[in-house]
């Protein structure tokens, strides 16, 4: 079968980004291999993880575009170049305009670290935390012009403890994270290619 070429994208530590390369290695995801990691940041954790690997990334920076536009259509060019069919967001703190949605809508996932449609946008761990739910997780989801907003495909849940701290109720949240993504991520990719 013909392997599908994914571009992850992040915005700083990557360890959902390891975990999926993780997976391909050990052939938990089939049938794909990451072609290409994209950061908005330069010098993130993310892209010392890429080196690792032996994966390509590349950096672009919002502010030496002209506007949003132009910045996507730069992205838009290296996944040309490299023929990417999927995109991964894997902690890419921008919201995707209409210049990769209309090219890459159907194509492109997203993780977020609560049980959508609760605690939407940024800083989700801390408002479950603050909030005082009893149980949050993780979701996986199509990507949309919305934030957080786009069709579920997956979703767990992880219990917040009283005794949870931000850092700890994090860690579990990740844990979460690193088998949940592999495998939507080996589902879909497979799906689409039947
Ligand atoms: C994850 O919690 C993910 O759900 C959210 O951003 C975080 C990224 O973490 N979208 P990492 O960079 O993969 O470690």
């Amino acid at each position: 079968m013909v392997s599908k070429k994914i571009a992850v994208f992040a915005s700083g530590s990557g360890s959902n980004f390891e975990a999926i390369a993780k997976a391909l290695q050990d052939g938990k995801i089939q049938n794909a291999e990451i072609s290409l990691l994209v950061t908005d940041k330069e010098g993130v954790f993310a892209l010392d993880r890429a080196k690792k690997f032996g994966i390509e990334s590349k950096t672009f920076v919002l502010k030496n575009f002209e506007d949003k536009v132009a910045y996507e259509k730069a992205i838009l060019e290296a996944l040309a170049e490299k023929e990417i069919d999927f995109i991964v967001l894997a902690g890419y703190m921008k919201l995707i305009g209409e210049t990769l949605l209309s090219e890459y809508e159907g194509r492109m996932i997203n993780i977020h670290p609560s049980v959508l449609p609760a605690f939407k946008g940024k800083d989700a761990i801390a408002m479950a935390l603050d909030y005082g739910v009893r149980y949050t997780g993780v979701t996986v989801h199509w990507v949309d012009s919305g934030m957080d907003t786009g069709q579920i495909i997956d979703q767990d849940v992880v219990r917040v403890e009283k005794d949870d701290t931000y850092e700890t109720l994090a860690e579990k949240i990740h844990k979460v994270e690193h088998v949940l993504y592999p495998r939507v991520i080996n589902e879909v990719v497979n799906k689409n290619a039947e």
